[in-house]
């Protein structure tokens, strides 16, 4: 039998992946180089000219695998040192260009920024209404006309900074409980690529491959719980910002096994909709922030009256709860704060109504090494979701809080302890 020749795509890939490989290991063996430059000006000025020459070199990867750019997200993924460094070192990216001579003249750029933002806006929009926007408020099947709805409600997983105490907790409520409804309350992905935070060296622990995989895998699991329950993916900024990724179809996804967002979440297979309803148009941080802050779920009760709402969040600083709460009017709860805080308030027209904000199903102290300063626990940031009552009929709401603590954690008359693989892990995670 002959060897099949590589096809010409297998060809770039192979090429491509083993840039992407060099330059992680270059990274890696780069990471103290910060904190050196700082004690010495006279490397500082060795190191900057170096990182001019290394820009050059990623700006000149050949046509055939990935086309000219000396782009950040470019550098991110193919440069061998830290865009940390580069801002320590030069300061903003069109700074580094021009230093490295090769940035466009002002007056294009400002031409070419606003002909790409529009693009850009356009293909996220088609991209969202074929793979995400179908999938808005799919397979619902809660009966909000009935005596009691249960539901299990949990935020911000962030895929491998995920506590795995904590998910093991958060199955086997769910097999306890078996709840009517299942909401991952956002930030599901962590996705870092793309953000702001998170770049330093050894941040790329997961491919966008196994960020959607641990998703998939999150509602597969559920699913073989629970056969016939309503499951949701509320959508959060970290799961929006994994759609426009997408949509840009950017050639670092081409090892993809499908850029469809709808089928690498396997939201049919596993019968998972989504709260969907933004509008994805976001070329801009602030646009995006806008989309977020549109995105959310409320039930009615059994009269058909705004009575529970589900949201990631999206007010935030001190009383988050109670500003989404003023916000909806409704009882309801929301994630993104990484910490529990439990309000109440109300009108006479309402009734007194509760709202409760979720912890974090991520390990506080990994998912919050690479944007807070200070020791995690500063923060406050805890480990708990929610198994919430809904009683449609009555106008009732019991908010029930799972705690996953340093050891142990505990639900209604169930403890848990944490196993010596699980403590492993979470040391791990805090070294990512
Ligand atoms: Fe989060
Ligand atoms: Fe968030």
């Amino acid at each position: 039998m002959t060897k099949k020749k590589p096809s010409a795509a297998e060809q770039r890939q192979k090429e491509l992946d083993a840039m992407m490989a060099k330059a992680i290991t270059a990274r890696e063996a780069n990471v103290d180089l910060i904190s050196r430059v700082k004690r010495d000006p006279a490397l500082a000025k060795k190191v900057r000219e170096r990182l001019c020459v290394d820009l050059r070199r990623v700006a000149e990867i050949p046509r055939h695998i990935l086309g000219p750019s000396a782009s950040r997200d470019r550098y991110r993924d193919l440069g061998y040192y830290s865009p940390v460094l580069v801002r320590y070192l030069i300061g903003t990216w069109a700074e580094f260009q021009r230093q490295a001579g090769i940035a466009d003249s002002l007056g294009s750029k400002q031409v070419e920024r606003n002909i790409s933002k529009t693009l850009r806006a356009q293909q996220i929009m088609e991209y969202a209404d074929a793979n995400v926007r179908p999938w808005d408020d799919a397979y619902s099947n809660l009966d909000m006309t009935s005596d009691m709805v249960t539901l299990q409600i949990g935020s911000d997983f962030h895929s491998k900074f995920c506590d795995p105490f904590a998910l093991r907790v958060w199955f086997e409520v769910m097999e306890l409980v078996q709840p009517d409804g299942v909401r991952y309350n956002g930030d599901v992905v962590d996705f870092p690529s793309l953000s702001r935070h998170r770049q330093l060296p050894g941040a790329f622990a997961m491919t966008l491959q196994q960020e959607c995989d641990f998703a998939k895998g999150l509602f597969r699991e559920t699913r073989e719980l629970l056969p016939d329950a309503d499951v949701k993916l509320v959508m959060g900024n970290h799961d929006v910002r994994m759609v426009t990724a997408l949509a840009d179809s950017a050639p670092m996804f081409i090892s993809m096994d499908s850029l469809k967002y709808h089928e690498l979440m396997g939201l049919d297979e596993h019968e998972v909709g989504l709260i969907a309803r933004a509008t994805f148009l976001n070329p801009s941080a602030r646009m995006r922030r806008n989309d977020i802050s549109q995105n959310w779920e409320t039930l009615p009760d059994a009269y058909g009256r705004p009575f529970y709402t589900i949201v990631h969040g999206f007010l935030t600083g001190k009383g988050s709860a109670a500003k989404h709460m003023a916000r909806f009017g409704t009882n309801g709860t929301n994630g993104h704060m990484h910490n529990p805080e439990q309000v109440t308030m109300g009108t006479l027209a309402t009734g007194v109504t509760e709202w409760s904000q979720t912890g974090v199903m991520a390990h506080p102290a990994a998912v919050g090494a690479g944007y807070l300063p200070g020791p995690a626990e500063s923060y406050g940031h805890m480990t708990t979701f929610n198994v919430v009552r809904l009683f449609p009929r009555a106008g009732h709401v019991q908010h029930e809080q799972v705690k996953i603590g340093a050891t142990m954690a505990y639900f209604g008359g169930w403890t848990w302890e944490i196993t010596e693989e699980e403590l492993d892990a979470r040391a791990a995670m805090r070294e990512i």
